[in-house]
């Protein structure tokens, strides 16, 4: 028996109409911020999503946190068309579905203090007495690791790995099931950075919460995500599981984007045989003909600025595995 997958994103396209130019000279274009996107999300899962800044990661997690409207396609969350929700329904999924973001201290109010940042979603729900609030407001910072002497602080008296379980605490306390982590701990000092995904990871093992984890960062995403997708202009190029993944990427950007995470050995980077993917990432208003990574990638043949490539299972290169590229995916094994 298979279970349905938590999440199910499907064909989902995210097309921002911009306009640019003078009064006169106006200019009307779509910035095609998501491609065609699918991919699934079992419970329990985290689902890590990478790219260089600006592929559509975040357009993606603020479809799923109902932030933003597709263009088009299907997201669905229990197998229910998430789309479709009437209002009682996106109330219900509102606290079923949670954002942790990457700077807490611009998502955290710089006024309101821990107390009222982490029990602002009790009040907001009125799912428990006002009396309450404060004792599980330090129930959920005790969670985070946090002591609860914090209750009072604000967020410029706090270190950021603290701001960031301040921001955690407040993602808990309506009981989730599923949390968008969008470069959760990107702008954090590494060793934090390991000390906030451990945490994230304990609390995934003990609530059973399913994560989309969102980073440009791969070393960071290799930790945790049991499996990754990789973005590149506003489509999956590559997806599988995490380990096999990093071990044999297929697609030339993953291997790019792989070659490009700095070794700890300073030796080893002075040796570096490769140069990071060269060129710029185009514009989504007017992205390449074919296969959208073609105009950087070292190995594009003459058919890669025509036909854009299926994201096709490429099972040989281990389970889960789907790549859209027609010159590096192993050939189909003949049936
Ligand atoms: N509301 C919007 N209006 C117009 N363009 C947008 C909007 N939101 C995002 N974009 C554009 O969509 C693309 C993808 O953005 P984003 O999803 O933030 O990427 P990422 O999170 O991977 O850096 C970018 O080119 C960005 O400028
Ligand atoms: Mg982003």
């Amino acid at each position: 028996m298979t279970d349905t997958p938590l999440v199910q994103v499907d064909g989902l396209h995210m097309h921002f109409p911009v306009s640019s130019g003078g009064l006169f000279n106006k200019t009307h274009d779509v910035v095609k911020a998501v491609n065609g996107v699918s991919f699934d999300i079992a419970k329990g899962e985290t689902f890590g999503l990478v790219g260089e800044s600006g592929c559509g990661k975040t357009t993606i997690g603020r479809c799923l946190l109902k932030l933003e409207e597709p263009t088009s396609g299907t997201i669905r969350f229990n197998g229910q068309n998430v789309l479709e929700f009437n209002k009682r329904e996106t109330a219900g999924y509102r606290k079923q579905v949670q954002a942790v973001f990457q700077d807490p201290f611009s998502s955290l109010n710089p006024r309101m203090s821990v107390e009222d940042i982490v029990g602002e979603p009790f009040l907001v729900h009125g799912v428990c007495p006002k009396a309450e609030i404060p004792a599980r407001v330090r129930d959920l910072l005790s969670i985070c690791g946090l002591p609860g002497r914090l209750l009072d602080r604000y967020p410029h008296e706090m270190s950021g790995g603290q701001r960031q379980r301040v921001g955690i605490a407040r993602a808990l306390a309506l009981k989730p099931d599923f949390i968008v982590c969008d470069e959760a701990v990107s702008a954090l000092d590494v060793s934090i950075q390991a000390q906030i995904i451990s945490l994230l990871e304990s609390l995934r093992a003990e609530f059973g919460l399913t994560y989309l984890f969102i980073a440009h960062d791969l070393s960071v995403v290799r930790h945790i995500c049991h499996r990754v997708a990789v973005m590149y202009l506003g489509r999956i190029v590559e997806i599988g599981e995490s380990e096999s993944l990093f071990a044999n990427p297929l697609h030339p950007y993953t291997r790019a984007l792989l070659d490009a995470v700095p070794t700890p050995d300073p030796e080893v980077e002075k040796t570096r045989a490769f140069t990071p993917i060269e060129g710029e990432v185009p514009s989504p208003m007017n992205p390449p003909s074919g296969c959208v990574f073609h105009p950087r990638c070292p190995i594009a043949r003459e058919s890669c600025t025509k036909d854009v490539p299926d994201l096709l299972a490429a099972p040989s290169a281990g389970a889960d595995r789907s790549v859209a590229c027609p010159v590096t995916a192993p050939t189909p094994v003949a049936a």
